[in-house]
């Protein structure tokens, strides 16, 4: 049996956008259509009329805490032009959260933007830290009395690879040039959020919150254990999982790091060009690692090496995402004790971690792959938007529960 310490945070995540439905005035709802998507968000989960009873679900879960997003483009429709009903909304949902007993965690850009932002160049228009920041303090100022912990930006790293290099999101940019320059803006924009942020609790006599980003970390592992393999995953794991934290981490704008875990990534270097020491990867599956729906390796270890590796910051580490899409949910309860194993290692390693976050509390909208991967605890049913507890998050209730294994 494994034991994790008392005041532990445990919890499953959303976000707006893959939960909420009819999110219209988005860049992705936008995006969607013109990319003629099988699967569009549509509807999606419902969340956005059903959350109390997605909540009283997280809660018979005996859930703790909850992570959410907030949209944007809900908040701000039109440029300069709030809705107070939006605002109104997150309001509520943030006080069904603390009726019920589960710790808020509030992100407030998770990949989506508003559709005016976008018209206007998003993250490469020269006063785009003006809009966000504007839309920031708008939220800030409505849910503070109610919220300890904020996430400015979920994944910069995916975003600004997967929207501006790689060119799969919208705008579907493929220029190293942009996705350098948006990485930028976005580390000058957390740093510049988490001191406004901050200012407003100030200024309300509120006790100072607990700021992040939610950092995409891969386990970057050598394929054959060849010194340049070791060299290039080594240099793939400082720019990739840790360049955004170094930066912010010396601004001093971090109160923990935020961790989001999935897989990893097997480093093969087919040559000495820089481009070869940034993406080559071994191509052939011979890792006889299970799977999960996408074809994402599992590799639990990897979980607990990147949790290593961020020790040296001697700051707390919550892991606001971790989990597992398939239609096996024997799979996903193996896959999340095997993370929680990691994640105790890394404990007892002398880790100081505050909380592990699932995701997802529901099934939802997988981006640019649909409705077809399967993240829930709680499973969806498209058509008639029912909700069924699987049998893992039972199981992992009881870890909630009881703080063992
Ligand atoms: C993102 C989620 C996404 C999940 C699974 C994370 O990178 O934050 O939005 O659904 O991975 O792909």
């Amino acid at each position: 049996m494994i034991e994790f310490p008392k005041r532990f945070l445990w919890g499953a995540a959303t976000s707006a956008y893959q939960v909420e439905g009819g999110n219209v005035y988005s860049d992705w709802w936008e995006w969607e259509k013109r990319a003629n998507l099988k699967n569009q968000s549509g509807a999606a989960c419902r969340h956005y009329d059903f959350y109390n009873q997605d909540l009283d679900l997280a809660k018979s879960l005996h859930h703790n805490c909850h992570r959410l997003s907030i949209e944007w483009s809900r908040i701000e429709p039109q440029e300069g032009k709030f809705s107070s009903e939006a605002l109104e909304h997150y309001r509520l949902v943030i006080l069904a959260l603390k009726e019920r007993g589960l710790e808020p965690i509030v992100t407030l850009h998770h990949f989506t933007n508003p559709a005016w932002f976008a018209s206007l160049g998003a993250w490469c228009n020269k006063d785009a830290d003006k809009y966000f920041l504007r839309y920031v303090s708008k939220v800030v100022e409505v849910l503070a009395n109610n919220v300890r912990f904020w996430v400015t930006i979920n994944e910069p790293n995916v975003y600004a690879y997967f929207s501006y290099l790689l060119g799969f999101w919208p705008p579907q940019e493929k220029s190293l040039i942009k996705s350098t320059r948006v990485m930028n803006t976005l580390e000058r924009i957390h740093i510049k959020a988490y001191r406004l942020i901050r200012q407003i609790y100030k200024e309300k006599n509120l006790m100072p919150p607990k700021i992040s980003v939610a950092q995409n970390m891969q386990a970057f592992v050598p394929c054959r254990l060849s010194l340049r393999n070791k060299l290039a995953a080594y240099l793939r794991h400082k720019s990739y999982n840790l360049g955004f934290i170094d930066k912010i981490f010396r601004h001093k704008a971090l109160d923990f790091i935020g961790v989001n875990y999935y897989s990893p990534t097997w480093v093969e270097l087919k040559g000495w060009g820089i481009k070869n020491f940034a993406s080559d990867v071994c191509e052939k599956d011979h890792h006889h690692l299970k799977k999960n729906s996408m074809g994402w390796d599992i590799y639990p270890q990897g979980l607990y090496d990147v949790l290593i590796s961020i020790k040296r910051y001697k700051l707390p580490v919550f892991i606001l995402e971790n989990g597992i899409c398939t239609e096996d949910d024997a799979l996903r309860w193996e896959f999340i004790q095997e993370h929680l194993k990691s994640v105790n290692k890394a404990l007892l390693s002398g880790l100081e971690i505050m909380g592990f976050i699932y995701w997802s509390l529901l099934d939802n909208f997988e981006w640019d792959k649909g409705f077809s991967p399967r993240f829930g605890l709680i499973g969806i049913d498209y058509n008639t938007f029912q909700r069924t507890v699987r049998e893992s998050a039972k199981k992992f209730a009881q870890v909630c529960l009881t703080g063992k294994l």
